[in-house]
């Protein structure tokens, strides 16, 4: 069964930060610092999900929507990240799973999707080698308790993203502005991937994955220089995190001037490189690249023009889609396991969305062509179900198929709700 679903993530949807025994995350921290997050906007409520969550469910089952990517917030769990389990935590998203299935609509679990228990980042974080051994327990604790009725499990959402606005340039929690120093916050997300598809598995897990964001890169030109560029970008945004993943081995780094990943140990390519039943894929755009204009990296974000913007100003190109698909699977064959869109989808202001509309059908259409070709894609899930706290840009970009007036939490279906509502009922 194909699987038509949206995706969310705890953080940006779920508020009641402090209900419950919910421990502090990175993103608490973060987002109560000032200049942090546009107008200082925080998730302290946004959606107010954990309260609203019934409700929720029952626009996905009145949508016709079969499955629900979700994630688990880690501090509820573990409010410091390690040790003693907090059950309440646990029982909400027990609520939430039962819910889901009562409409049989699948849940599709992700453990991490950037909200790190704070006492975990106080001792560095994706930084520090143990977070890859307390993520592992932490996976244990949560499918020991759910992977009876959770058949789909993701890892992690988008360690290149994490790394690079988290790690690298600080624009999201936890706001360090490490540069290449960040690398090692890809290979402990990675190991602690690894570790858990392990302890995911031990516990009854059915289906482990991991999403990651990737993009196809479009040299500005011929130029060799440029081509080079390309290939360093396509490096660090892709093949960093596929690699290790469906080729057993890192890419080689000296383009940036790295020779060596000495942060590696003996094992952890075994450990990361342990076979997974599917591949979650987040598309939003292609990049395009062109030669260097500084040394500081080996490539400058020329940028696209000639296609429509989303509000949030990012390109949209539909087709890019089927050209990502093509090229994972003509780079990985058949090392590469099926795939799922677990997330696209576009910012834009209104109810009356005829670009969401528009955009939907002109991704969905590369997905199909994408299948045409040989690609075994399996599922799509639009970002988002509802308007949320979008990072940085916190309530100002509107991604949900369900607008939220975030003064009074009324949730009102979109043009794009209703079009994708028959567009599933076929
Ligand atoms: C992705 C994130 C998701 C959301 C969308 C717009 O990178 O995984 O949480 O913010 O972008």
């Amino acid at each position: 069964m194909f699987l038509w679903g949206t995706a969310t993530a705890s953080y940006q949807i779920e508020g009641a930060v402090s209900e419950d025994g919910r421990g502090v995350s990175v993103w608490d921290t973060f987002s109560h610092e000032p200049g942090r997050v546009r107008d200082g906007h925080t998730g302290d409520v946004a959606c107010d999900h954990y309260h609203r969550w019934p409700e929720d469910v029952a626009l996905m089952a009145d949508a016709g929507l079969n499955a629900y990517r979700f994630s688990v917030a880690w501090p509820r769990i573990q409010p410091t990240g390690r040790g003693a389990v907090n059950q309440a935590g646990l029982d909400f998203y027990d609520r939430l799973v039962d819910g889901l299935c009562e409409k049989g609509i699948t849940p599709a679990l992700t453990l991490f999707h950037w909200d790190l228990p704070q006492a975990l980042e106080d001792e560095g974080g994706w930084l520090n080698r143990d977070t890859s051994r307390y993520f592992a327990d932490y996976a244990a604790i949560v499918a020991e308790r759910l992977a009876d009725r959770v058949p789909m499990w993701i890892t992690l959402n988008e360690p290149f993203v994490h790394m690079t606005f988290g790690y690298a340039l600080g624009v999201h929690a936890p706001g360090r502005t490490l540069f290449l120093d960040a690398l090692p916050a890809a290979h402990h997300q990675l190991l602690g991937h690894g570790l858990a598809v392990s302890a995911l598995r031990a516990n009854g897990a059915e289906q482990v994955l991991i999403t990651n964001n990737c993009t196809p890169v479009w040299p500005a030109s011929d130029a060799p220089e440029d081509l080079a560029a390309a290939e360093a970008y396509d490096t660090l945004h892709n093949r960093l995190f596929n690699d290790p993943l469906f080729a057993a081995s890192y890419p080689d780094f000296s383009a940036f001037g790295v020779e060596e990943l000495d942060f590696i140990h003996d094992g952890d390519l075994e450990t990361i490189g342990q076979p997974l039943d599917g591949l979650g894929i987040n598309y939003y755009n292609p990049t395009r690249v062109a030669a260097p204009s500084t040394d500081a990296l080996p490539f400058d974000d020329a940028g696209i023009t000639g296609y429509p913007t989303t509000a949030f100003g990012w390109p949209v190109v539909p087709d890019g889609l089927r050209e990502l698909l093509g090229s994972l699977k003509a780079r990985y064959g058949a090392a590469l396991p099926p795939v799922y869109i677990t997330e696209n989808g576009c910012s834009y202001e209104g109810i009356d969305d005829q670009e969401r509309i528009d955009y939907l059908d002109g991704h969905i259409a590369a997905v199909r062509q994408a299948q045409a070709e040989g690609v075994d894609v399996r599922g799509y899930f639009v970002w988002s179900l509802l308007d949320n706290f979008e990072w940085a840009e916190g309530y100002h970009q509107r991604f949900g198929l369900v607008h939220v007036d975030f003064a009074t939490q009324k949730r009102t279906p979109k043009a794009s709700y209703h079009w994708l509502k028959r567009l599933i009922a076929g």
